[in-house]
């Protein structure tokens, strides 16, 4: 069966990269996707460089394709990303305090007020602690101070209530510093009613890094006690650019792990790969020497990992 079609109460998503229709396989690329998914995400023009590089001048070209794409197939789709440190414009990194406020409320109203009724789902701040658990020494941080957070949050919930409001971070999986970070801030908002209603895991991960899958589980069981659904929102698993079948086997092993605990957790409402293929993969340009880190070969063929996602689901 098609990774959609094996169950029913976690959606299985994916991200596309902007211009999908238009590349010169997106037959090939279209033809894998979209019988094995009914989530997607953009994987870039729905950010605020794409959205609004110049102040209230917006774009939702690409992005509307993408949803009018995702409504044609019956596929949800997942916003990505209102407030983030990268792929955002100077103009709004040099804004005075109470100007950049402003165009963050701005951005969160428009670009909400635009998919209304088409993005049940919006990542709403991403990426906010460092590794060490201090929040992020980022423009938005050093300006407004940590109340950038639960402000767009506050604002994201007027903006369209119906939308499910997600906290998205990488290095979420295991307990440790970072996790504890976006738990105690989550749980705070909680305590205040701070409207959230999802953490995000990114789950970007490499084979050349153990995960000890029972401290997985326990920290989603933490997050679901929050009250908190449970998104898998960028799931990769890198191994050598060029893998042997032991690594491929290695791979589909974490694939099936993660997943697994995904599915004994009752929290969890989907899980998205960023991207499939390994084609078009983030990876090889962000990693140097890393790759190969999704379910299907540049070729499109499945590897292990699809089978490994296909069981564990
Ligand atoms: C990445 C995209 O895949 C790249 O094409 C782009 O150059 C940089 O951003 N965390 C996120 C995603 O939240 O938005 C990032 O996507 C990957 C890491």
């Amino acid at each position: 069966k098609r990774l959609k079609d094996i169950q029913s109460r976690v959606l299985i998503g994916t991200e596309f990269p902007s211009g999908f229709t238009t590349m010169s396989d997106s037959s090939a690329f279209l033809s894998t996707a979209t019988p094995e998914f009914n989530l997607v995400t953009a994987e870039n023009c729905m950010k605020w460089d794409a959205t609004e590089s110049s102040q209230n001048n917006f774009n939702f070209a690409e992005g509307d394709k993408l949803v009018n794409w995702a409504q044609t197939n019956n596929y949800t789709v997942h916003g990505h990303t209102l407030v983030w440190h990268n792929q955002t414009p100077g103009w709004v990194q040099n804004l005075s305090a109470s100007a950049m406020q402003s165009a963050m409320y701005n951005h969160i109203d428009k670009v909400m007020a635009h998919y209304k009724g088409k993005i049940p789902i919006w990542d709403v701040v991403n990426e906010a602690f460092e590794d060490d658990g201090n929040y992020r020494n980022s423009f938005w941080y050093r300006t407004l101070g940590k109340s950038y957070i639960e402000n767009a949050f506050i604002r994201a919930r007027a903006a369209d209530p119906s939308v499910k409001l997600i906290y998205n971070d990488y290095n979420l999986e295991y307990t440790g510093n970072k996790s504890n970070a976006a738990y105690n801030m989550l749980k705070d908002f909680k305590s205040r009613n701070i409207p959230v209603d999802g953490i995000g895991f990114q789950m970007h991960l490499d084979i050349q890094y153990s995960i000890d899958y029972n401290d997985f589980a326990r920290n989603l069981q933490r997050f679901a006690d929050l009250g908190l659904e449970i998104y898998i929102t960028e799931m990769d698993v890198r191994v050598s650019s060029n893998p042997t079948a032991a690594e491929l086997q290695t791979q589909a092993g974490y694939y099936k792990n993660i997943i697994e605990k995904c599915m004994a957790q009752p929290a969890v409402k989907a899980i998205q790969v960023w991207g499939f293929t390994d084609k078009y993969s983030w990876v090889p340009n962000t990693f140097p020497g890393r790759g190969a880190a999704l379910l299907f070969d540049s070729n499109y063929n499945p590897k292990p990992s699809y089978y490994a996602m296909q069981a564990a689901l």
